[in-house]
């Protein structure tokens, strides 16, 4: 039987009435599973808390693959070259990718895509603020891919571990794609950090600008994540906000020498003794703006989303007209 975890064996007990089973006896049994690296699975009884916990979370990461795709898009039309046309064009079509794999994850916790778009585009609900910020010149582009693609694989490498079994499965596959769209971003910045003094300088440009606002990509300090314990003991959270953030930047630092390229902050050195590098402080406040709405282009993207949601209507309405008329309850002649 492939049901065989004590999550599957407790809910069956319970369906089967073979067993009277209350919540705390549950609870026990999910608190095995987790301590036990086990998977939970849609079906399995968990906290409630836990539930609106992945939710929220699965949600905000699906909602930032699909605005994502707004700075990058920008360029597709004046992309230098056909190649790098091409390559763009499949970068954003692999968020859109990301936020259907995300979008389906959290329907198998009881929550459907109308309701979760509902909430992005009344501002119940957040995508990442690093979207806010404008995509300037094509370097952005390159910049994106190395430092926001590369912050996102630092953050959901562990993520492919998560509790959650869906959420690790769709994550598995998320990651070998952003590992594809980091490459092709140092890979972008490379040439122009090679090439004329003014692409050169472009290049410079973009980093320094992208730079701390994906050092805030991983959330605020450890001692101010509001979120961040639970989510650990949940074992959805496998590091801390400031344990990844520290990852990125000692993985950055040789890339950016490499690149021929400057990371924007004095402060910055390796540490002997910690066998890390230091960096300079974060500016939280401006963090803090972008997340509040202030951002260079909160305004923008979400209107642009929602004007994409109800140009999109018809396409919605003619699946679902598709859908209908091929269900095998249709073909049979039987009404639907
Ligand atoms: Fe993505
Ligand atoms: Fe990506």
């Amino acid at each position: 039987m492939a049901t065989a975890t004590p999550q599957h064996r407790a809910a069956e007990a319970r369906a089967d009435g073979t067993a009277e089973l209350g919540d705390a006896a549950f609870q026990a049994v999910f608190d095995a599973a987790v301590a036990a690296d086990e998977r939970i699975e849609p079906r399995d009884w968990m906290p409630d808390a836990y539930r609106a916990t992945l939710v929220r979370q699965i949600a905000q990461h699906a909602h930032s693959e699909i605005i994502g795709m707004q700075p990058e898009a920008n360029w597709i039309t004046r992309a230098p070259s056909l190649r790098r046309k091409a390559i763009l064009m499949a970068k954003v079509q692999d968020e859109a990718g990301h936020g259907l794999y995300l979008y389906s994850a959290a329907e198998t916790l009881g929550t459907g895509r109308d309701e979760l778009l509902d909430k992005l585009h009344s501002g119940r609900q957040k995508y990442s603020s690093i979207f806010n910020y404008p995509t300037l010149t094509w370097a952005d582009v390159g910049a994106i891919g190395w430092l926001v693609d590369g912050a996102a694989i630092t953050n959901q490498v562990p993520l492919c571990r998560c509790s959650y079994g869906p959420y690790a499965r769709a994550m598995v596959r998320v990651c070998k794609e952003e590992s594809f769209h980091q490459r092709q971003g140092y890979e972008l910045l490379l040439a122009l950090s090679r090439g004329t003094e003014a692409q050169h300088a472009m290049a410079q440009d973009a980093v320094d600008r992208w730079w701390w606002p994906s050092l805030m990509m991983f959330g605020p300090p450890d001692d101010e994540s509001a979120h961040s314990a639970q989510s650990m003991e949940w074992k959805i959270k496998r590091h801390s906000n400031d344990e990844l953030r520290r990852r990125f930047v000692d993985i950055c630092v040789p890339q950016a020498e490499s690149l021929g390229l400057t990371l924007p902050d004095p402060e910055l050195r390796w540490n002997e003794e910690r066998g890390q590098h230091d960096f300079g402080p974060i500016d939280w406040s401006e963090f803090k703006a972008v997340l509040k709405g202030n951002g260079p282009c909160n305004e923008q993207r979400i209107t642009q989303r929602r004007r994409a949601h109800d140009e999109g209507a018809w396409v919605r309405e003619a699946a679902a007209a598709h859908a209908a008329k091929h269900s095998p309850a249709t073909r049979e002649g039987r009404a639907v």
